[in-house]
Formats: structure tokens, sequence, C-alpha cells
């Protein structure tokens, strides 16, 4: 273990000294915190507020998308505002395994290039660690009119089924079989189809998009997601030549062409999530925080809650001030498909809600258990009972800093949130899986004026 951190500090020294060592020695440092690394812990001093300006980054949820769609053509795109998380280089090293490549111009610019992507299988081995490597299934039984993908490693919030997926894809003519946990699809052509979503589902609507733009004729995708992300995906389809209308409604019509490619460019969408946790983390810590690279409307259904609770929101164009107050009021919140308030914004904002002056609630709309953040802010001194799909969140006057976990990622944010809100010192392990989602995010913090350092043990 000694061995293991020296390692890891030579890496990042050598990262600091010479920039021009970035892409081998950021891989490396990447690469043992996505494999090896579960060591590091981050440690807060709380009770400053944070001031100043950040930038979004990328959407994780577009990004892990785009990429796999970017299978569909046999040639390369270049993609733009890519974040620089551990989802996205799971998710490269899974790619590259299926034989196309995928290149860092700098940080955040990628190329794409499936031109020798020769296989259609991706094994457990390859997907354990990534949950949206079912975003392979659509797009390479596009391109081979075949796909065998594992199912997954562990869920961080209860079962997370495919029904929906699959019965699109076999309305699409594919055959699948599920055998020794691999999804195996197959088809002598695809061709468009009527598909009603029984549930409305991102995965479900992003992945049979993936798989009708190669399909002979039209499908028509109803009660489908309205996710700003499965408009990006659209749109990134759409610049490779695909067909694609209505996304950001609930019906989406793919007319499928015979052929994809070109010259394709995408910049992916800022992260709506992203931004959202700043929001609340500024309002948490009494702050002043001004966001840029945010599209406002992505966060209506936020905005709108924090102004519930006192928090004073000013919106420009592309950036959101968010100025907390001392009084925070209670709140009631369902979690819905957008443009409803999102889930996965469901764990920071209870943080928020813990030091409001009444009893707010939590409705959790999508995921069947996403609570398993309150027994860690119970040790901060947070009063929250869980009633089935509901949190019921009675405000206390502080919280203090406790060591606690990351039980995932969502739940990792509103962590930090709490750490940076609590009276004295958090240690918060776990970290891994705020890593998955969130690029750069305790130097972000750090630049805000935040108490927060990531420590290896
Ligand atoms: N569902 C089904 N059958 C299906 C698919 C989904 O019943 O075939 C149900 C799920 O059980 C859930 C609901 O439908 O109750 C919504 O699931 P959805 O398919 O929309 O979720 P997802 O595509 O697996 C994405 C995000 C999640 C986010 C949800 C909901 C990605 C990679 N993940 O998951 O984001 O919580 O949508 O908005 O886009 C995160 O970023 O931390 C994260 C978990």
């Amino acid at each position: 273990m000694f061995y293991k951190k020296c390692f890891i500090l030579a890496l990042q020294y050598i990262k600091w000294y010479n920039y021009s060592w970035f892409s081998v020695t950021n891989r490396c440092v990447n690469d043992m915190k996505d494999g090896v690394l579960s060591l590091e812990k981050f440690v807060i001093n709380g009770k400053k507020p944070l001031l100043g300006e950040i930038y979004i980054s990328g959407a994780k949820n577009a990004a892990v998308a785009v990429i796999p769609a970017a299978l569909l053509i046999d040639g390369a795109c270049r993609i733009e505002n890519v974040p620089d998380i551990s989802d996205v280089r799971i998710l490269r090293d899974v790619i590259r395994q299926l034989g196309a490549e995928m290149e860092y111009i700098d940080k955040n610019t990628i190329i794409v290039n499936s031109h020798n992507l020769n296989s259609y299988k991706a094994t457990y081995e390859m997907v354990r660690q990534m949950r949206a490597s079912s975003y392979l299934l659509g797009a390479l039984l596009g391109r081979f009119k075949r796909a065998e993908v594992a199912f997954p490693g562990g869920c961080d919030f209860g079962f997370r089924p495919i029904d929906q997926h699959i019965k699109g894809f076999e309305a699409m003519g594919a055959k699948v079989e599920i055998e020794h946990g691999v999804v195996k699809l197959s088809a002598d052509k695809l061709v468009g189809s009527q598909i009603y979503l029984d549930v409305v589902s991102v995965g479900a609507t992003i992945n049979l998009m993936l798989a009708a733009v190669r399909a002979e004729g039209t499908t028509v995708i109803e009660n489908a997601a309205k996710e700003p992300h499965v408009v990006d995906v659209a749109n990134f389809l759409n610049a490779m030549g695909a067909n694609i209308k209505g996304a950001g409604t609930d019906i989406i019509k793919i007319k499928g062409v015979d052929v994809l490619g070109g010259q394709v460019a995408h910049s992916i969408i800022p992260d709506q999530i992203e931004a959202g946790t700043f929001m609340i983390a500024a309002a948490a810590t009494k702050g002043d925080v001004t966001i840029r690279n945010v599209i406002p409307k992505h966060m209506e259904s936020l905005s709108a809650k924090l102004i519930e609770m006192n928090v004073n929101v000013i919106e420009g164009e592309d950036w959101i001030r968010v100025v907390g107050r001392d009084e925070i009021c209670k709140a009631n919140i369902k979690t819905l498909a957008y443009p409803g308030f999102p889930t996965d914004l469901h764990p920071p904002t209870a943080v928020i809600l813990c030091m409001a002056n009444g009893t707010s609630t939590i409705t959790e709309g999508i995921w069947d258990s996403r609570f398993q953040y309150v027994d860690e802010l119970k040790r901060m001194g947070a009063r929250i009972k869980v009633e089935g799909r509901i949190a019921v969140i009675e405000g206390v006057s502080r919280l203090t800093g406790a060591p606690i976990k990351a039980t995932d990622l969502r739940a990792g944010a509103a962590m930090v949130i709490a750490g940076l809100a609590a009276e004295g010192t958090t240690e918060i392990y776990d970290i891994k899986y705020i890593d998955r989602g969130y690029e750069d995010f305790e130097q972000k913090l750090r630049n805000l004026g935040a108490d927060i350092k990531r420590v290896i043990e």
C-alpha cells in the first residue's frame, strides 16, 4: 500500500512538473483510480460559503451515449466538451477492446474512429464497471445487426431493468436471447416500427434511436424520454446523417438511412446535474456563486424549488447566479422524468432541506431505492425518516462533520455538500463513485473557496 501511494504521488508530481506528460501520466493516475484505488477520501473543513464563478463540464449522461453512437459509422467523429471522468475512461477502454480507437486531442476533445471496429461482443469483464454499457446494444445492433453485451455490474439504487429496450429491439425485428448474463441480439434486417414505452426511460429511448437510425423504414417511439441528453444524442446522430425528428418531445420519429458518415463533429451539452449540484452547494453554504456554461432552461425545476426555499436565483443567457440566504424554507419535492425535478438531484437537495425551517418531503418518483444517503446524513445530525418512497426531512439548526461514505455518485455529491455546510471536519470515503461523474470536483470547489482535499490513505 505504501509503494502504491508513493507511485501515485510520483505520477501526480510528474503531471504537475511537465504538462507535456499529460496524456501519459494523467492516464496512469486515472487508471489507478478506476481500477485499483479506493483508498482515497475527501477531507472537508466546512462552514465556508462558496464564492466566485465556476464553469460546467460536458454532460456525463450525454457523453456515455454519444461515444457508443460514434460506433455506428465506419469512420471518425470529433467530440468536444467531453467530461474528464472515470465513466468516460472506462468506456474508452471498452470500445478499444472492440477494435475502435478513441484518442484525446486535449483533456476534453476526443476522436472516436470506428473504422477497425471488429467485434460485437462486450463481456462482463469489459462492462462490469460501466452502467451505461447497455448503449452498446443499440449501437452494435445498428452497425452489425448483432450485439452481445453482458449486463453491467451491481446497482446503485435497486434493480435497473431493460425490458423496454428489449421490447423495442424485438419490435424492430431483432431476436433477443439472454444467456449466462449476456443479452444477445441478432437480426437479418432491422425494420422500422411503432414502439410505445410503458415507462418513460432515458436509456430505452436512446438505445432504440441508436438501432433505428439503420433500420429500414420509420420507427416511432411514443412516450419517449425528453431529457436534454436525449436531444443531444439525436443531434449527434443527425450530424452523421440520421433522420430523427421530435427529440425533446414524447414522440420521436426516426427514418432509417442506408449510410451514415461524413465529417462528424459535435460538442456535448453542459451537464445539467453538475450545474444543479453546484447551485445547491452554493445555497447550502449560503454562498454566492455564478455558474457558467449552463442552459438555464434545463435547470427550471431546480431553480423554482430553490426560489421556494428562499434562495436568490438570477438567470442570464448561459449562466445562473445563486445567492444563499440565512433562512432556508421547507419544500416538498417529487422527482419525475424531465422536465420534472431530476432524480439525480434528489440526494443533494435532501442536504439543503436538512437545514430548512420546518419539515420537508422528497418523494422519489423514478428509482425504487435511492435513500442510502440517509444513514450517512444522520451521522451528521440530520433528522430524516424514510416511509416507502418518501423521505421526511425535519430541519435542524446545524449539521456537524463526521466520517461518512459515498454510496453512489449523486449520494457522494450530496455528502460533499453536507461536508461543506457542516461545522467541523467531514471525511468522505468511497469517493471513486464521485469520480465517475464529476470532472475536477474538488478543484472546482477549491476555486470557490472550499477547504477540501483529496487524501490517499
Ligand atoms: N425502466 C424500466 N424498464 C426499462 C428501463 C427503465 O422499467 O427497460 C424504469 C427504471 O427502473 C426507472 C425508470 O424506468 O424506474 C427510468 O429509468 P431510465 O431508463 O430512464 O434510467 P437510465 O437510462 O438507466 C438514466 C441516467 C440516470 C438517471 C436516470 C433517470 C444515464 C447513463 N443514466 O438512467 O443517471 O437517474 O436516467 O433520469 O443516462 C446518474 O447520472 O447518476 C444516473 C444514475
